[in-house]
């Protein structure tokens, strides 16, 4: 009898441990009843984290530059490479306020600052510490841009709903954050609108979680739960993600920023200037040479008329 409530007690002990676990962040340490999850934000500080929802990117990145400057694994394939607008910059260590927003000014341990907008994305030039971050710019649209992998053929009429209701589910956020779906079946590129409306939802978030979800692992503590859509009863895996960003405000971005590009321009139009003058040359000697050669050249003209007609 004894030793039947024993067994029953130690299996409820065990049942009770083992969903003492965060679900939305693999790398928080949990104990204690109620259960009660924190997470290393820097040396002696801890968060205590709402695991019932997803963890502010804010708290994520500081995270993550905690573990990556301790030698833990981030099980991070690397830094994210978007060149989308501007998470060029890849991570650094954030100032986040008591909520997990991002501070409007960031500097990364450093003398220099920049800053942000609520997905925590540099939005001006990097400048020195006396620079003044107004406000927090919001992102009010966050476009993410999947690759999905070879050997599906999707039906466009059923991706919105799919895409949305997966998204809803995963992320629990509400599906009307997903405002449009677009579908480029040549290239396999489903384009993802989330915008926030009316709802406080930080997309940003949603956006952290899906770039980890694609490019590297989940961050949830099952990390083996693919992000995989169902789309006509077809599960749907995705290869890549670019995560583009929109402010309720144009960035600040000068020249400084753009020069070099400015100059691979400026190079590529004198080359092509002088190109097209030995063009030129070449083709002004051989008509001097070739005065005769009628029937080619009308061949010539004719093609392109041709040309000219089919496209027009
Ligand atoms: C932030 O600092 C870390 C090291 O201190 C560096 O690796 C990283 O590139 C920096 N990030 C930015 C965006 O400056
Ligand atoms: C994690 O998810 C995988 C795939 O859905 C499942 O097979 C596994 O049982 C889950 N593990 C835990 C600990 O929940």
């Amino acid at each position: 009898m004894h030793f039947v409530a024993l067994l029953v007690l130690a299996t409820v002990a065990a049942t009770a441990a083992q969903s003492c676990v965060c679900n939305t962040m693999k790398w928080a340490t949990c104990d204690g009843s109620p259960c009660e999850c924190k997470i290393t934000l820097a040396d002696q500080v801890k968060q205590t984290l709402e695991c019932t929802k997803l963890i502010p990117k804010c708290f994520l990145m500081k995270a993550e530059m905690y573990r990556a400057k301790k030698g833990l694994s981030t099980r991070s394939g690397g830094k994210p490479t978007d060149h989308a607008f501007v998470d060029n910059d890849g991570i650094y260590d954030p100032d986040c306020e008591a909520n997990g927003v991002f501070k409007a000014k960031q500097c990364n341990n450093t003398d220099i600052c920049w800053c942000v907008n609520s997905a925590g994305v540099r939005r001006t030039d990097k400048e020195g510490q006396d620079l003044k971050c107004e406000k927090l710019v919001e992102t009010v649209w966050v476009q993410a841009q999947l690759k999905h992998k070879e050997g599906v053929s999707l039906d466009q009429a059923q991706l919105k709903s799919a895409m949305a209701k997966a998204i809803a589910e995963r992320y629990s956020v509400d599906d009307k954050l997903v405002t449009d779906v677009k579908y480029d079946k040549d290239s396999r590129t489903i384009l993802v609108d989330l915008r926030t409306g009316t709802s406080n939802v930080d997309i940003a978030t949603v956006g952290y979680y899906m770039e980890k979800d694609i490019k590297v692992l989940p961050l949830f503590y099952n990390d083996s739960k693919k992000f995989s859509p169902s789309v006509d009863s077809k599960n749907v895996e995705f290869e890549n993600i670019l995560v583009y960003y929109v402010d309720a405000e144009p960035p600040t971005f000068t020249m400084k920023r753009l020069t070099a590009g400015v100059i691979a321009v400026i190079v590529v139009v004198v080359l092509a200037i002088i190109a097209g003058l030995v063009v030129l040359y070449i083709s002004k000697k051989r008509q001097a040479s070739a005065m005769y050669q009628k029937p080619e050249q009308t061949t010539e003209l004719d093609e392109m008329q041709k040309e000219q007609l089919t496209s027009s």
